[in-house]
C-alpha cells in the first residue's frame, strides 16, 4: 500500500477546497487534494454554477432574438433552436474551467489525487490503494440534491439539478417541486426554450428567506413570463409511467407533467468518509459541526462549505476555505458572514446582501428605507430593459446600511458594490455621495441610497 505524507489533505475539489489548497500553498504549506471525480471543481464548475449560468446565458439570448430584437430595429426572419449546439457550448465552459483548476492545481505544486478518500484515523486516509498521512485534514465534501418521501430521484423522469442540465430534448411540460433557487433559474431556461414550467411550492411565497418585498416582485415577474406557480402545495409523492409524471399534492389534484425537476434543497455530502472512525457526528441536518475556526472538535481535522452550516453558497465555501487556511497557518484568518450575498441568476436578476426587511422587523432594529426604479434609470432605458428596483436598508440611528435588496438586470454585479460598502460599515450617505459613473445601472444603487434621506434626483 503506497504512503505518502503532506502537511495539508484537502478531501474534495469544489470551490471550498480547492480554493483552500491555493491558499494553503501560498501560505507555504505542502498540500494535497484528493477528489472522487477526475475533474476538478466540484458540483459548481462540473454540474452547478457554471453549467446553469451557460445554459441561463444561452436560453436568454435565444429568448431576447426571438422576442426582443424587433424592439432594437432587428428583424431576424427565423431563430431556431439547436439544443445540442447548446449543449455542446456549455460543456466546453465546464471542460474549460475545470482543466483551469487542474492547472492551478500545478502552479501552486498542490499534489492531486483522484479516488474516494475514507479516514483510516484522524491523520491517516485512504484513497484506493493509497495512503496519506497530513498534519491537518480539511474536509470540503460539498452536498448533493436532497429529495422528499415518496419521490425516487434513480427514476428516469424524475430530475435533479445535474439531470436538468442535460436534457437532449425540450420537454413539453417541465414540473418543478420547489421555488427556491435551483427551482426558478432551471424552470427559467426551459420555459425560456420553450416547456411549459408549472412551480409547485409548499410555502405560500416563492424564494423562502429571501426579503419578502422581493420575493414579490420576483413572482410577478415570473408569472408574466409564463411560469405557473402552486403556492402552498406540500408535494407527497411522484410516479411515473410511459405518459410522463403524476405528481402527488395534499389537499389537490394531481399534476401531470412529462418530467418533474426536484429542487427542495441539498444535504451535506458525508457518505463514505468513514467519519465513524474518527467520532465526528453530523448533526441531526447531517451538517458537519465546527467552531469559529473551523475546528471540528477532532485534532488536526477542519471543515468548510457545504457540508458545515449556513447557507450552501460556492462564494461563501471559498471565503471559509481561505479563512481556515490562514488560521491554520498564521493564528488569523476572517469572515464576514453578514456580508455574503445571495443571488438568483434568472431574467430580471435578484440580489440581496445583508437584512431583509422582515428580519429587521423580528430583531426590532428601526430602519430608514430608499428605493429606485430602473424605470427611471437612463441606462436601463437605453438598454430596453427597466423591469425592478434598488432598496437600501440603513439603520435608522446611525444611517449604516443593513441591508440592500436589488432586483433587476445585472443586479448580481450591482450587489458587490453594495456588499463592499458594508464590509467598510459605510452609511448609505457614503454610497450616496460616492460618484456613480453615467449612464450605468449602478447610478440606481445611488440614488436608493440618496432615497433613504428622501434625496434621490431622479424621482
Ligand atoms: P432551496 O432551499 O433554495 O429551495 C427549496 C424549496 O423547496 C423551498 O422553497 C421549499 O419550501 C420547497 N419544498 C420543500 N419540500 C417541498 C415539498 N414537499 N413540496 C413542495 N415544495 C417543497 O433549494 P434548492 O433550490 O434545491 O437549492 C439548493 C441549494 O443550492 C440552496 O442552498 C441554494 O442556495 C444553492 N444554490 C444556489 C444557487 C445560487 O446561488 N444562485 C444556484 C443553485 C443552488
Amino acid at each position: 500500500m503506497p504512503e505518502h505524507t503532506h502537511e495539508l489533505l484537502v478531501i474534495g475539489a469544489g470551490p471550498a477546497g480547492y480554493v483552500a489548497a491555493i491558499r494553503a500553498a501560498q501560505l507555504g504549506i505542502d498540500t494535497a487534494i484528493v477528489d472522487k471525480e477526475k475533474q476538478l471543481g466540484g458540483t459548481c464548475l462540473r454540474v452547478g454554477c457554471i453549467p446553469s449560468k451557460a445554459l441561463l446565458e444561452s436560453s436568454h439570448k435565444y429568448e431576447d432574438a426571438k422576442d426582443n430584437f424587433f424592439a432594437h430595429g432587428i428583424e431576424v426572419s427565423s431563430v431556431d433552436l439547436n439544443l445540442k449546439a447548446m449543449m455542446k457550448r456549455k460543456d466546453k465552459v465546464v471542460k474549460t474551467l475545470t482543466t483551469g483548476v487542474a492547472g492551478l492545481m500545478k502552479k501552486n505544486k498542490v499534489k492531486v489525487y483522484q479516488g474516494t478518500a475514507t479516514f483510516n484515523s484522524d491523520k491517516s486516509v485512504a484513497i484506493g490503494k493509497d495512503t496519506v498521512k497530513a498534519k491537518h485534514v480539511l474536509i470540503a465534501t460539498g452536498s448533493v440534491p436532497s429529495s422528499i418521501p415518496g419521490v425516487n430521484l434513480d427514476d428516469p423522469l424524475i430530475d435533479t439539478s445535474t439531470d436538468a442540465l442535460d436534457y437532449d430534448k425540450v420537454p413539453e411540460h417541465l414540473a418543478v417541486i420547489g421555488a427556491g433557487v435551483i427551482g426558478l433559474e432551471l424552470g427559467s431556461v426551459w420555459r425560456r426554450l420553450g416547456s411549459k414550467v408549472t412551480v409547485i411550492e409548499y410555502l405560500d411565497r416563492i424564494m423562502p428567506g429571501m426579503d419578502e418585498e422581493l420575493a414579490t416582485a420576483a413572482h410577478k415577474a415570473f408569472k408574466s413570463q409564463g411560469v405557473e406557480f402552486m403556492l402552498g402545495c406540500a408535494v407527497q409523492g411522484v410516479s411515473s409511467g410511459k405518459d410522463g409524471v403524476t405528481i402527488e399534492i395534499k389537499d389537490a389534484g394531481p399534476v401531470k407533467a412529462d418530467r418533474v425537476l426536484v429542487s427542495v434543497g441539498r444535504k451535506p455530502n458525508t457518505e463514505g468518509l468513514g467519519l465513524d472512525k474518527i467520532g465526528i457526528t453530523p448533526n441531526r441536518r447531517g451538517q458537519i459541526e465546527v467552531n469559529g475556526k473551523f475546528e471540528t472538535g477532532v485534532d488536526g481535522v477542519y471543515a468548510v462549505g457545504d457540508v458545515v452550516p449556513g447557507p450552501m453558497l460556492a462564494h461563501k465555501a471559498e471565503e471559509e476555505g481561505i479563512a481556515c487556511m490562514e488560521m491554520i497557518a498564521t493564528g488569523h484568518g476572517h469572515i464576514d458572514y453578514n456580508t455574503i450575498p445571495s443571488i438568483v441568476y434568472t431574467h430580471p436578476e435578484i440580489a440581496s446582501v445583508g437584512k431583509s426587511e422582515q428580519e429587521l422587523s423580528e430583531q426590532g432594529i428601526e430602519y430608514k428605507k430608499g428605493s429606485f426604479p430602473f424605470l427611471a434609470n437612463g441606462r436601463a432605458r437605453a438598454n430596453d430593459d427597466t423591469e425592478g428596483w434598488v432598496k437600501v436598508l440603513a439603520d435608522a440611528a446611525t444611517d449604516r446600511v443593513l441591508g440592500v435588496h436589488i432586483i433587476g438586470d445585472s443586479a448580481g454585479d450591482l450587489i458587490a458594490e453594495c456588499a463592499t460598502a458594508m464590509a467598510f460599515a459605510a452609511s448609505s450617505e457614503d454610497i450616496a455621495r460616492a460618484c456613480h459613473a453615467h449612464p450605468t445601472l449602478s447610478e440606481a444603487v445611488k440614488e436608493a441610497a440618496l432615497g433613504v434621506s428622501g434625496r434621490s434626483i431622479h424621482i
